[in-house]
């Protein structure tokens, strides 16, 4: 298969005032291939998603796609087919799921209308769950589903570049597992996924290839099974006890 670059970071430094969170990473991912960045709470990971997102301001060069956009804001970003599920999935809790999946179609509307149909169907189909609840209000959704819709949400638009913020974060283990099995759904479809995750175990049985990230730096990096059998990432993040 022909590897083609999807996105190309480097020198990639974010602070939050004084405090420099994330120090000089450079990585790289191929279209179609599914990348996850594991480590501790507090290490970055939300600070490097929202800086690919332009939610942050960063220091980096980022190319996305053949192009230059490290100085692009958010919204065209967003345009380019970058998309972000966020940690907090930020829904609209007042709305209906249906109406909150039409919020995430607006780059397809943009561009082209017939394909919306399309992406509904692709969401559904996907997401059965979501589809015999079309009509529910977002806020009383469980936590599987409101993660679920953040996701469906984000595919509408169908992007180049799906980054996950940490999809199992306070799930149950079943419904982990469902999240899971969508995430190697869409990888076997092509989406090329970025994906965060303190769930290293479950991260790294899904990537192609994986990087540890803490206190802002990659500690180690390489095939997600070579560093799912790594002693160091075994003890730190694998070790008995956790899932
Ligand atoms: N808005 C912010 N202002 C100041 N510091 C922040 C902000 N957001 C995160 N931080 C700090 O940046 C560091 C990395 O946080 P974060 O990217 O959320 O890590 P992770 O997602 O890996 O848990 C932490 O020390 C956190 O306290
Ligand atoms: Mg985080």
């Amino acid at each position: 298969m022909n590897k083609r670059e999807l996105l190309n970071v480097s020198s990639l430094n974010t602070s939050y005032g004084k405090a420099q969170i994330l120090h000089d990473l450079n990585f790289q991912l191929q279209a179609s291939e599914v990348i996850t960045i594991v480590g501790p709470n507090g290490g970055g990971k939300s600070t490097l998603l929202n800086s690919l997102m332009g939610l942050i301001k960063s220091n980096a060069i980022i190319e996305f796609d053949g192009e230059d956009i490290s100085n692009t804001p958010l919204e065209e970003r967003v345009l380019m087919g970058l998309s972000l599920v966020p940690e907090k999935r930020e829904l609209f809790n007042a709305m209906t799921v249906q109406d909150n999946i039409e919020l995430g179609s607006y780059r397809q509307v943009l561009f082209n209308k017939n394909d919306v149909a399309s992406s509904y169907e692709y969401v559904y189909q996907l997401f059965p769950k979501l589809k015999e609840r079309r009509l529910q209000i977002a806020g009383t959704l469980s936590g599987g589903e409101r993660q679920m819709l953040a996701i469906a949400r984000a595919l509408m638009s169908k992007p180049k570049l799906l980054m996950l913020d940490e999809p199992s974060l306070g799930l149950a283990p079943l419904i982990v597992k469902e999240i899971f099995q969508i995430i190697e759904v869409l990888k076997k479809s092509g989406v090329t996924i970025l994906l965060v995750e303190q769930n290293a175990r479950a991260a790294l049985a899904v990537a192609d290839y994986g990087y540890v990230l803490e206190m802002g730096h990659f500690s180690l990096q390489g095939q997600a099974q070579s560093l799912a059998t790594d002693q160091r990432v075994i003890e730190t993040y694998l070790g008995f006890g956790k899932t």
